[in-house]
């Protein structure tokens, strides 16, 4: 009787980014026993991270994905007439996949391909999308893209017509300016012959900054002290959440935002085979932010071989999506 259902249809799945333990240790604890420790920010997207994120966008005082969202809904459909129509939307990051998904209808992509290096998270998101776009074609890509963009074939070769890569939430703001045109270069390449769809968090004072990136209910602590219990499970290290706190601050002369975990008082952190002192109030530098001013983020763009740039911003001139050419 109730044989005849059709199996539901699930997503191709690449994974590319084969986890080399050793690499991944070896570079966790480089940063950690360099004069001004780091970690580089990529290592916040555990399963938890990533749900923490989801939760950050939800933060009255996190105002870019809100903004974002805003920009799309009320130019999605401007935006599709400045873009390749039946592309391959390659999303950068995806996450939860959502932003692309609420911009199906404007930009009908022929194939959705979905990057995200949390795997088991764009998994799960990618199987809850499907289902509810069963005709659509997708593709998962689990990858670090932070540092190569050479996408695999399954995310579109260039005889199936344009690609479009999607990159909102500023998450190029990670990216020093010098490293945001070399990623820019890398990705005009990959999308010849289509385009980039880019959101860009814009300049702004420090004290709306500051407070998206320290909230009141310490949502922000908890994603940023996350990456420790993280690189514990990758590092074999002793972090203790309680010896450390979460500290964001807005550098106005690099017009970025910081953030850094910072000890409560002198320690040693321990692993398999080292150790390193920490002095009461020394600093693990997790992550950059950078807020771009719009004139600055549109020469950019032209810099890494962009044409025709397009942008939509909100009422307050808080965040910026750009449309830009890639030429051939
Ligand atoms: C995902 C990199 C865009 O910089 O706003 C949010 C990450 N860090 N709160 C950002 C983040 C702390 C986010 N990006």
């Amino acid at each position: 009787m109730a044989d005849t259902l059709p199996a539901p249809r699930l997503p191709r799945f690449v994974q590319l980014y084969h986890e080399d333990r050793a690499a991944v240790r070896e570079e966790l604890l480089r940063g950690l026993q360099a004069p001004r420790p780091s970690i580089a920010p990529k290592y916040l997207y555990d399963a938890l991270g990533s749900r923490l994120f989801d939760a950050i966008t939800e933060l009255p005082e996190y105002y870019p994905t809100r903004t974002e969202a805003g920009i799309f809904a009320a130019h999605g459909a401007a935006m599709a007439d400045h873009l390749p129509a039946g592309a391959t939307l390659v999303d950068l990051g995806a996450g939860n996949c959502e932003k692309a998904a609420r911009l199906f209808e404007a930009l009908r992509p022929r194939r959705y391909v979905a990057v995200d290096i949390s795997v088991d998270y764009l998994r799960h998101a990618l199987g809850c999308l499907q289902r509810q776009h069963p005709a659509l074609d997708i593709v998962g890509v689990g990858m670090d893209f932070s540092q190569s963009l050479a996408l695999p074939p399954e995310a579109g070769a260039a005889q199936e017509g344009p690609r479009l890569l999607f990159y909102p939430g500023s998450s190029i703001g990670n990216f020093s300016p010098e490293a945001a045109l070399a990623f820019l270069r890398q990705a005009r390449a990959a999308c010849a012959g289509g385009a980039l769809l880019i959101g860009v968090d814009l300049a702004k004072p420090a004290e709306i900054v500051e407070p998206a990136y320290d909230d009141a209910l310490g949502v922000t602590a908890a994603f940023n002290l996350n990456l420790l219990l993280h690189v514990n499970a990758l590092a074999g290290s002793d972090f203790r959440l309680a010896d450390w706190r979460h500290r964001a601050f807005f550098d106005a002369a690099a017009s970025r935002i910081e953030m850094h975990l910072e000890t409560r008082q002198a320690l040693t952190l321990r692993w398999p085979g080292g150790e390193r002192r920490f002095a009461a109030g020394e600093r693990i530098h997790t992550e950059n932010s950078y807020k771009w001013v719009l004139a600055d983020f549109d020469a950019l763009l032209r810099q890494a071989g962009f044409a025709a740039t397009r942008h939509w911003t909100d009422a307050r001139g808080w965040f910026a999506v750009f449309a830009a050419q890639a030429g051939d």
